[in-house]
Parts: structure tokens; C-alpha cells; sequence
């Protein structure tokens, strides 16, 4: 939707002008999965679709948020604003209010708010991170607050776990608050230090396959996971003082994983420990201009997502390995939190064709779903529109 139409919205639904506009973007993650909250590295992209946040001070007591994605309307009153919905798309919005409340920021007056956005919905594109991330930056622009794109994305990440009940790391909101055009985020979640790479690929596209498959990352699944994660540091304290998982080497993994008694646990920290690795060989695969061990990288990082860290399923597993089979992919695996989403290949520019029509009839075939391919085009973080 054009930002003229959503203005248009805006004013039939309030029957006032919005003051300002806000975008925020999704994002595709190209490697480093599940390191985020174990103080890895991850190498995520925005991209160029996203959310739109439009505002206007309202001179009253509360905050109204509408969105043309929901049919819900939901007003909150400056006494409520730190109460969590009990089910409602507003909590994410909701819950960064919550967050500038609880820094101890004041409201002098509320707001009515319209959001609008086309990162398809539970495709695992943080849809939900871009949500909040356009209403921290929102906020901190209407209120002056002068916060930096980290601590927005902090707060952001703070939104989901409280009102969204999902233990996620940084990777979402920070790649949606400090994204750059042709450029991914080489992000050190433990220290937030981050480099911005070029992925402008000469005669190579960054495809996402959508599964139509909802990820289904709810509560459950994914704080699963990060307990798992935690149980390991546990373990491993007996033997090794450590923080975060992404703190051992594969080498030195090696030498005390024996300590992790719990199975799964120990299957877990085997997938992040070889992430962590497969992220830096990837980074320097890519600045060194070699894509194929970037590939490569990235097929592995499926594989012990799969078999390993147990995100992936029939519908992911199904689309990477069809993907794999067509000989212009470079490499293909599932991107975000797993359990369906999306996939995101590198294919070379003559094989596009070949691989929507292929992977798309042999995905059909065998999961009875029609699935979605777009090139992604890699766009900019968190802006104010007009
Ligand atoms: C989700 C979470 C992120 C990250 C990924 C997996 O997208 O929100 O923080 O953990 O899963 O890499």
C-alpha cells in the first residue's frame, strides 16, 4: 500500500490527519541460527518490506491502536498501559509502551496509532519484530527521548518476552532498528558489536521460499530450545566456568562436552558451538569473494538444524532439499526460528527460474502446499517516512 493510502486510512478511521509516519523493516537471516540468545553471532539482512506506523497526538488519556492487517480495535488507557492483553495483536505495540513506562518516561498526552505491514504473517520474517521496533522508534521520536537504535531494539526484544511471552535473543529487533541497504549484520549478540558487510552478489540472488507452513513460534517450541541451551551452561559449569555457549570453540567443546549428562542438551550445544563457527567461516568466505564456501556453510547450518537442534520439519526439510538438487543453488537453509517459515537459498541468476518451477512442483507434490518464492531485496533499518 502506497503511504498516501495509508494517510487516507488514518483520517477515516479518526478523522484527523496523521502527524507522522514510521517504517520498520522484517528481516531474513542468512546464517548463525539459534546463537543469538547463547551470545553468538548471527548475519541477518533487512529487507525492504516491513511495518508502517502512522500517529497522531490525540490530547487525550489513552492510546488507540488500530492496524489494516487486524480487525481489532483496542484503546488503553494511561493506567493500563504496563497490563498485558490476554490475547490481542496489540501487545506488541502495547508492550513497548510498557517498556517506556517502566524506563520511567511520562505521556503528557495519548495517541492514536494505524499500522499497516506486508511481511507476510508467522513466515518467520519477524513480522512481530518489526512491529515493535516501528513503535520504539515512534515513541522515542514523539517523545524526544533520544535513545539509540540498540537500546530501541532492546526494548523491542524486552516487548516480546514480556507481552509476547517468547524468550527471544536480539537478532529480530536489531537487525530490524540497524539494517542497511545491500548490507547484513555481522552481530556479536553477547557484546552488540556489529559490522555492517556488503551482500551485493555479482549474477546472484538471495531467494526466500515461503512454506505456507505457520512457524509456530510460540512460547513453547523456542523457550523449549533456550532452556535446553541453559541447562547445558549448567552442566557445563562443572567443569568450565562459562557464561554463554558461544564462548567454547568446537575444540574445546571437544574436550568437556562429556560434562553435559542431558541428551538433548548435549545435542543442542553441539548445533550452537558449530554455528557459532560456521557463521565466522561464512562471514570471511563472503568478504574474501568466496560464495560457494558461503554456500556450503549454510547447507551444514540446515543439517544441524535438523538433526541437532530438531527446528525444521517435514516442510523446511522438503524445500532445502529440493533446493539443494538444482545445480545454480549456491546454498539453502531454513531461516528464523524454524518449525515452517521460510528458507533462504543464494541462487545464481540463471537458475531462478528453474528452482521456483522445481522446487515449487516437488514442494507442492509432496506437502500439499503451494509455496511462495520472493527475491529479496535488502533494504534499510527503522526510519521516520515523513
Ligand atoms: C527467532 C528469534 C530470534 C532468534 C531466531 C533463531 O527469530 O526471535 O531471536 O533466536 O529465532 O535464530
Amino acid at each position: 500500500m502506497e503511504v498516501s493510502e495509508l494517510k487516507k486510512s488514518f483520517k477515516e478511521a479518526y478523522g484527523q490527519e496523521a502527524e507522522a509516519v514510521y517504517f520498520s523493516p522484517g528481516r531474513v537471516n542468512l546464517i548463525g541460527e539459534h546463537t543469538d540468545y547463547n551470545g553468538g553471532f548471527v548475519f541477518p539482512c533487512a529487507l525492504s518490506f516491513g511495518t508502517y506506523l502512522l500517529i497522531r497526538k490525540n490530547g487525550e488519556k489513552f492510546v488507540q491502536f488500530r492496524s489494516l492487517n487486524q480487525p481489532e480495535v483496542v484503546k488503553v488507557t494511561f493506567d493500563k498501559l504496563t497490563e498485558r492483553l490476554e490475547k490481542s495483536w496489540a501487545n506488541y505495540p502495547l508492550g513497548v509502551f510498557a517498556q517506556f513506562v517502566k524506563r520511567g518516561y511520562t505521556f503528557e498526552q495519548g495517541f492514536d496509532i494505524m499500522i499497516w505491514g506486508d511481511v507476510p504473517n508467522g513466515a518467520g520474517l519477524s513480522s512481530s519484530a518489526a512491529l515493535e521496533v516501528v513503535t520504539a522508534y515512534a515513541l522515542n521520536d514523539q517523545l524526544g527521548t533520544g535513545l539509540n537504535r540498540t537500546e530501541l531494539a532492546k526494548i523491542g526484544q524486552k516487548a516480546e518476552h514480556e507481552f509476547a511471552l517468547v524468550n527471544c535473543g536480539i537478532m529480530d529487533q536489531f537487525a530490524s532498528a540497524n539494517g542497511k541497504k545491500d548490507h547484513a549484520i555481522f552481530l556479536n549478540c553477547d557484546t552488540l558489536d556489529f559490522e555492517l558487510v556488503p551482500v551485493k552478489l555479482e549474477g546472484v540472488k538471495v531467494v526466500i521460499s515461503n512454506t505456507h507452513s505457520p512457524h509456530k513460534l510460540d512460547s513453547g517450541a523456542y523457550n523449549q530450545r533456550v532452556a535446553e541451551c541453559k541447562l547445558a551452561v549448567e552442566q557445563l559449569n562443572k567443569v568450565r566456568p562459562i557464561k554463554y555457549l558461544a564462548e567454547l570453540t568446537e575444540a574445546e567443546f571437544e574436550k568437556i562436552e562429556d560434562a553435559i549428562t542431558d541428551p538433548i542438551a548435549h545435542k543442542r550445544a553441539r548445533h550452537v558451538v558449530g554455528e557459532v563457527q560456521r557463521t565466522t567461516d561464512a562471514v570471511k568466505a563472503l568478504k574474501e569473494g568466496d560464495i560457494e564456501l558461503f554456500g556450503k556453510l549454510m547447507n551444514a547450518s540446515h543439517v544441524s538444524l535438523r538433526d541437532d537442534y530438531e527446528v525444521t520439519g517435514p516442510e523446511l526439510d522438503t524445500m532445502a532439499e529440493e533446493a539443494w538438487k538444482i545445480e545454480g543453488v549456491i546454498g539453502s537453509r531454513m531461516t528464523g526460528g524454524g518449525f515452517g517459515g521460510c528458507t533462504v537459498s543464494l541462487v545464481k541468476d540463471e537458475a531462478i527460474e528453474e528452482f521456483k518451477e522445481k522446487v515449487g512442483k516437488a514442494y507442492e507434490a509432496k506437502i500439499n502446499i503451494k509455496p511462495d518464492f520472493y527475491i529479496a531485496e535488502i533494504g534499510n533499518g527503522a526510519m521516520k517516512v515523513e
